[in-house]
């Protein structure tokens, strides 16, 4: 495939696999396609492990890596707060009605002191703390940096210059593409609706044709709901220049999936994820679960700004987890993870490499048969 994006990062084919699990990041590469580790919640040592490992394995091939730079959070206004002054600021009310949520699940408290290292990092979401994985990231030679929830800041932009990696920036609406444009990206990748994780409400139909036309000439990506061939050929028919997966690597061999989040979205239907601000304060796409239910429950107390929300969920999360492997137990009914409607599609657990595969060969037939659809005269 020849599209401008795989000309800019010499690549085979334009599929980009957002990930945060390096063995799906180094098969995509090496697949002919891009990987990106998403880092958020890595320290810059397991950062410099990981970014090793995927070099390792991908022979010269362009991997990328993606990184939160939200525009909007609490404790901005203070230059980014410290785990302990975030903490502070979480209610009792909200503590409580966690805590009763999960007593009503028989989800006990973990047992011993927890380890909280990588979730306490998953919460300093201000960009200061971000600068040390960034310095790592370029240590490593990579091919794309990436970031989301915001535009990545004019410093990072003129050291990706500097060091020759282009830079993208995911937009769930057009003034977040006009803004990434203005903050100088080199790609903007445009997420519908239908994508895992954090997301708008608008549908990649509609939003990638104008954010095309919007930012042009700057490369578009696709993103939401892109699972298929036949969905890469109707990104590129709407004139994205490739595609940006998150959800369909979920399922995959190599992906770190715990079995029960595998299993339930294995089962899952398109019409069993929702919008919720449960787990990151930002509405992100997830499944459905008794979990997201008991948050839209009237009587359940509002999610909290970014990163406290994280924050506050914290411990709960890990109580699920770790029970979530039992049958018919609470922590099973309610955990749950980012996931897009593409969950439908997921039927089968695959290897990375077979996934990429398909959507390639569902490509070329689409492309024919849409050029068979063109009377000859
Ligand atoms: C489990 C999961 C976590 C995600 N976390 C991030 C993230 O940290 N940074 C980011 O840029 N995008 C994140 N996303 C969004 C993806 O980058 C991508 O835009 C989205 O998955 C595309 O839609 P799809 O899920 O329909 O493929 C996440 C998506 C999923 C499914």
């Amino acid at each position: 495939m020849r599209t401008r994006i795989t000309q800019m990062l010499g690549i085979d084919f334009p599929i980009f696999a957002f990930t945060h699990c390096r063995d799906v990041a180094a098969a995509v590469s090496s697949a002919g396609g891009v990987g990106v580790l998403g880092a958020v919640a890595h320290t810059p040592e397991q950062l410099d492990v990981d970014l090793k490992w995927i070099r390792e394995r991908t022979g010269g091939r362009p991997f990328g890596v993606d990184l939160l730079i939200p525009r909007k959070y609490a404790g901005k206004d203070e230059g980014g707060l410290g785990a302990a002054d975030l903490k502070s600021m979480l209610p009792d009310e909200h503590r409580q009605w966690i805590d009763a949520l999960l007593e009503r699940y028989g989800v006990p408290p973990m047992p011993g002191e927890a380890k909280t290292e990588r979730v306490d990092r998953k919460l300093a979401v201000d960009p200061k703390s971000m600068a040390p994985l960034i310095d790592v990231a370029f240590e490593h030679g990579i091919g794309l940096f990436a970031s989301a929830l915001g535009s990545p800041p004019a410093w990072l932009v003129e050291r990706a210059r500097k060091e020759h990696v282009p830079v993208a920036a995911l937009a769930g609406r057009l003034d977040h593409a006009t803004a990434h444009r203005d903050a100088g990206v080199d790609i903007v990748i445009a997420q519908g609706t239908e994508g895992g994780g954090h997301t708008g409400e608008i549908g990649t139909m509609v939003l990638v044709p104008q954010v095309v036309d919007a930012v042009a000439p700057i490369p578009v990506l696709a993103a939401g709901g892109i699972a298929s061939g036949r969905q890469v050929a109707a990104a590129l028919a709407l004139g994205a220049e490739g595609v940006w997966c998150g959800s369909v690597w979920l399922t995959t061999h190599e992906a770190e999936t715990t079995p029960a989040i595998k299993e339930k979205f294995l089962a899952a239907t398109s019409d069993d994820t929702r919008r919720s601000r449960s787990l990151t304060g930002k509405p992100a796409r997830m499944l459905r679960t008794e979990w997201t239910d008991a948050w839209d429950d009237p009587g359940a107390p509002a999610p909290l700004p970014m990163p406290l929300q994280s924050m506050l969920v914290a411990d709960a999360q890990r109580r699920i987890y770790r029970l979530a492997h039992q049958p018919d137990s609470g922590a099973r009914r309610l955990v749950t993870y980012f996931v897009g409607q593409v969950v439908g599609q997921m039927n089968v657990a695959k290897p990375t490499r077979a996934v990429v595969g398909e959507m390639v060969e569902e490509f070329l037939d689409a492309m024919e048969r849409l050029d068979g659809i063109i009377a000859q005269q």
